[in-house]
């Protein structure tokens, strides 16, 4: 693969300014961005099926107005994905851009301080410059929207480095479930040497750093049930199995003492990172009482043995989202419920198949049932955890990027998050992602009062055009 050397693009150290660029359109590209935040394309939930599908349709027409070409609205079986590409020169590299358009609900609105679809700025301690409040601010409008505004200034400056290809999806927050087939139908329209994504997080404006790992995802629901309706729990209890007391026990179970998981064979496999790493990734600034802090508890908790950035990002979880059965309404009813549900997540690390671990759940968890009652076990969408290294030159051509616009050099972080799409990409089109996050853990994604920094929307559009720079160049 030719890469653009420094003797054929003689000023590459002066051939484009964007930070000056930047400067000259703030407005318009907060306002272009605001527009986009208050269409409220909700994957989740169908009664935003039509937002949703304007969502794909002003992305369309960015891409268009950028003017990329065969800019495509691809319907799938479920939210469409965006395509639109820049070829300048088969010879040269060629980065495919990863990104989503839809969000999450917005629920519960209630506890959010203005309208989730009518983004405003405020000023945070965290963000003195302020912060775009609004649902998907984040993740992932203002993040995927960087990139098409960082073409914008390459295209501006009279100079795209090296192929571009843009895929922007709608279904991300639901498991990109259509995307995988998409991808594999596409192969040689996608085909390219890197992969792009904004979609994650940095330690903190002034303390930069890359993803180099994404957990997976095994999710499942089960739901337990005992007597064939609802009871009188003065004539029955005492006598019948209660299954929200039953699957309370059980759940507590799947923890031993020692904060282990105890489902038979969860760890096997399980990649054991060298203590040369886990060294390494004791030196990125954390304080255990900030983060206390930041989330007001009074202490951590988790694995024994492992501290809570390592419980965070190099080893497995489970935890249950939500657990429901009986009566929640007001006051009280007493009564033995006919049934109890709950939604358990497993966050998966290297070394661990989510189907493997889907099943070894579905296994244990109908093992340690008592007879009182039945179980039935119902898998969501998984994904398979990701790790890339920084010996990678795309990832090499990123930290360059990171030190020019930073000023500081970029810390390699392996996250807890996960973007299943991402092991798929290197399996069906053998390229690695090169995670560029520019969000922070307490820009509240998918909470109430989701934002993200003026900062880290410009330092982002700033940044990205010289990773391409780099990237065609070739770091050594
Ligand atoms: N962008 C996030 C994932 C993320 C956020 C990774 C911050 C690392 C740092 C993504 O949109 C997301 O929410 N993913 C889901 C999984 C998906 C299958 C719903 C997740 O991690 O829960
Ligand atoms: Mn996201
Ligand atoms: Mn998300």
């Amino acid at each position: 693969m030719a890469r653009l050397t420094l003797e054929n693009n003689q000023n590459s150290n002066e051939y484009m300014d964007p930070k000056s660029f930047i400067e000259n359109h703030k407005d318009r590209l907060l306002n272009e961005l605001f527009e986009l935040l208050r269409i409220p394309s909700i994957s989740a939930d169908p009664a935003y099926n039509d937002d949703v599908a304007k969502c794909a349709a002003a992305i369309e027409g960015h891409m268009s107005a950028l003017g990329l070409e065969n800019v495509e609205v691809f319907p799938t079986a479920g939210h469409p994905i965006v395509y639109g590409e820049c070829l300048v020169d088969p010879s040269l590299p060629t980065v495919l851009v990863y990104g989503h358009y839809d969000v999450q609900p917005a629920d519960p609105i209630e506890l959010w301080d203005a309208d989730p679809f009518e983004p405003v700025i405020k000023k945070t301690d965290i963000h003195p410059e302020g912060a775009i409040f609004a649902r998907g601010a984040c993740d992932d409008k203002g993040q995927m929207f960087m990139h098409l505004k960082a073409f914008e200034i390459l295209k501006a400056e009279g100079d795209v480095p090296c192929n571009i290809k843009f895929m922007i999806e709608g279904e991300e927050e639901v498991g990109s479930m259509n995307l995988e087939p998409f991808i594999k139908e596409h192969k040689e329209k996608l085909a390219c040497d890197v992969i792009l994504i904004s979609d994650t997080g940095m330690i903190a404006n002034d303390v930069p750093s890359i993803t180099t790992g994404l957990r997976g995802l095994s999710y499942v629901e089960v739901e337990v049930t005992g007597p064939n309706r609802d009871l009188h729990s003065g004539l029955y209890g005492g006598a019948v199995a209660n299954p929200l007391n039953i699957l309370a026990q059980m759940i507590g179970s799947l923890h031993d003492e020692k904060g282990a998981i105890t489902v038979e064979g969860f760890y096997d496999g399980v990649e054991v990172v060298s203590d040369e790493e886990r060294a390494l990734m004791a030196k990125a600034p954390f304080s255990q009482e900030a983060f206390n802090a930041s989330i007001a508890i009074p202490s951590g908790m988790g694995e024994q043995g492992y501290t809570t950035p390592e419980r965070t990002s190099i080893r497995p979880t489970l935890d249950v989202n939500g657990m429901w059965g009986g009566y929640i309404g007001e006051g009280a009813k007493t009564v033995i419920p006919s049934k109890a549900y709950a939604k358990i997540s497993m966050r998966l690390v290297p070394g661990q198949d989510p189907d493997d671990i889907t099943e070894k759940f579905t296994k244990h968890f109908t093992a340690i049932a008592p007879d009182s009652v039945s179980v039935k076990i119902t898998p969501h969408h998984g994904g398979l955890p990701y790790v890339t290294h920084t010996s990678d030159p795309a990832y090499q051509s990123a930290s360059k990027a990171y030190e020019t616009t930073f000023g500081v050099p970029a810390l390699p972080v392996r996250s807890g998050g996960s973007i299943p799409i991402v092991a798929l990409f290197e399996q069906v089109l053998g390229a690695k992602s090169i995670l560029m996050g520019f969000g922070l853990d307490s820009d509240a994604i998918h909470s109430p009062n989701e934002h993200y920094g003026v900062f880290n929307y410009f330092k982002g559009i700033e940044t990205i055009p010289y990773f391409y720079k780099y990237y065609a160049e070739g770091v050594d």
